[in-house]
C-alpha cells in the first residue's frame, strides 16, 4: 500500500505513457554480457522526459544502469527536479525492480518521486523512491562537523 496523496499520484495515462517512453529507451539497450536490457524514463518536473537504457561493458563494474543514465542526462542538461520515473526491465520479465544503487541515486534528487514499475500484468504500479529505500544515506548525514 502506498502512501502517495491522491493529488500528487501521476494520472495513469500519464504512468503509461512513461512506460512505453522506458520500453523505447530499453530497445538502446548495450548488454552484450547480461542479455538483459532494460529502459528508464524520468519526467522532470516542468514535464522534460529523459530516457535511459543500461549500457554495460568488458569490465562489468563500469555498467551503467538505464536509470542512472536517464539521471546523468537530465542533470547534465541542468535539470534537477523530478516527478517520475518509469523502469523496465526485458521483454516478458518487465516487472524488474530498481537496483540499490539506483534507488539510492533516485532518492538523492527526490525522496517522493514516484517510481513506476509494471506489474505482471503490465500496467504501472507506483511506489515512492523513499518507500524503495526506507533509511537511505543522504546530505543529512554529512552536515555534522567532524573532528
Ligand atoms: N540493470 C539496470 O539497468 N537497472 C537496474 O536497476 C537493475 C539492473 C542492468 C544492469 C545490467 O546491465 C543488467 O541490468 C543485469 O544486471
Amino acid at each position: 500500500m502506498s502512501r502517495i496523496p491522491a493529488s500528487e499520484l501521476l494520472e495513469r495515462t500519464v504512468a503509461e505513457s512513461l512506460l512505453e517512453r522506458a520500453r523505447a529507451a530499453r530497445a538502446h539497450a548495450y548488454v552484450p554480457y547480461s542479455h538483459f536490457p532494460v529502459g528508464a524514463a524520468l519526467l522532470a518536473a516542468d514535464g522534460t522526459i529523459f530516457t535511459g537504457c543500461n549500457v554495460e561493458n568488458a569490465s562489468y563494474g563500469l555498467t551503467n544502469c538505464a536509470e542512472r543514465v536517464a539521471l546523468g542526462k537530465a542533470v547534465s542538461e541542468g535539470v534537477r527536479e523530478f516527478r517520475a520515473v518509469a523502469v523496465v526491465g526485458p521483454a516478458g520479465q518487465e516487472s524488474c525492480p530498481p537496483c540499490g544503487a539506483c534507488r539510492q541515486v533516485l532518492y538523492e534528487f527526490g525522496p517522493r518521486m514516484q517510481v513506476v514499475l509494471p506489474d505482471e500484468a503490465g500496467a504501472p504500479m507506483i511506489r515512492l523512491a523513499c518507500e524503495l529505500l526506507p533509511g537511505a544515506f543522504d546530505e543529512s548525514w554529512l552536515n555534522e562537523p567532524r573532528g
